[in-house]
């Protein structure tokens, strides 16, 4: 247990990765007891990596056939919602699952922590990272907020220096994007692996990469009516952010639910210029070189 991390909540390492208290017997509970399916579909990341906004296009691409932008249940059910957590959805009763009966599902754990069986079923897993700096900016940002008389938010620096020695949720940070990134190496039909900077820079191009790879792929007739550029639209940080569901939900209907405005800040890329110091960008830096070596796994400069 780390006691000066004050975050929503108490974090303990389990098995190789740092994990909220409230979240620790769901996830081993998944991890004895999720029977994937091959037609699952479970979106991964670590957490500050752009997983609201990857929820909310595939839960899009996905039931593109029975809504449109207008009747979509996005507009009273946040993207957490709509594609339920698996740590969570096991370890508190009453949390539904997202609407209708849909394959898509989502988990912040690490790769090699995953159930088994969604290692060895034939399901698919869409996994998105962030460039690390701005990643720990937002984590920062998030781990500042109060949460209603638990706990004393954490500053900038405090959060910057425990996740600097890998302690963050779901962290190390660098081990879950190496675990996934190896993995997507190894079996790219099973694991997409995507990047926060490429999806901002071409939306359309990776909307219609994921549908594809899902199983969702976009008709010639349906990419003329633009519906690509639909989704993308309704996604869009802008629309999202301004939906009267985000400004007052929550991501969970139970009291640990954390508001789902904290999930919308900025959204933009390099936002770490205005925050780190230069001594900050510098240890970072360093630790991204050293962690991620020759992996093959690098970020542009931003
Ligand atoms: P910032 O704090 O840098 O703004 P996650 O969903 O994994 O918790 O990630 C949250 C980050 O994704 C936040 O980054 C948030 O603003 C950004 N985000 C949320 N919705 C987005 C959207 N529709 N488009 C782009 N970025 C989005």
């Amino acid at each position: 247990r780390e006691n000066g991390w004050k975050a929503y909540g108490d974090i303990c390492f389990y098995k190789g990765f740092w994990c909220y208290s409230y979240l620790l017997e769901g996830a081993i509970f998944a991890q004895d007891h999720y029977k994937a399916q091959p037609t699952d579909i479970f979106i991964c990341s670590v957490p500050k990596s752009g997983t609201t906004w990857l929820k909310a296009l595939t839960f899009s691409i996905v039931t593109r056939i029975q809504f449109n932008k207008s009747t979509t249940p996005l507009h009273t059910q946040n993207p957490h919602t709509c594609v339920p957590v698996l740590e969570r959805y096991f370890s508190r009763k009453g949390i539904k699952p997202g609407p209708g009966s849909l394959p898509l599902m989502s988990t912040h754990m690490p790769y090699a922590s995953l159930p088994k069986s969604i290692i060895d079923s034939g399901c698919k897993i869409v996994y998105i990272c962030r460039e690390p700096k701005d990643s720990f900016v937002s984590l920062g940002h998030y781990a500042s907020k109060l949460r209603a008389g638990l706990q004393e938010p954490m500053s900038l620096e405090e959060c910057f220096e425990f996740f600097c020695k890998g302690v963050s949720d779901y962290g190390p940070y660098w081990d879950h994007l190496l675990g996934y990134w190896k993995a997507s190496l190894e079996q790219p039909e099973k694991i997409l692996f995507l990047k926060y900077e490429d999806l901002i820079k071409d939306t359309p191009f990776y909307v219609k990469k994921i549908a594809e790879f899902m199983g969702y792929p976009f008709s010639l007739e349906e990419e003329k009516e633009g519906e690509i550029q639909e989704i993308v639209e309704f996604c869009s940080f802008g629309n999202m952010s301004n939906l009267e569901v985000s400004k007052t939900g929550k991501s969970a209907d139970d009291n640990i639910g954390v508001d789902i405005k904290t999930f919308y800040r900025k959204g933009k890329v390099g936002d770490w210029k205005n925050y780190l110091t230069p001594e900050m960008i510098e240890r970072l830096d360093k630790i991204t070189k050293q962690k991620l070596g020759d992996s093959g796994l690098s970020f542009d400069e931003i």
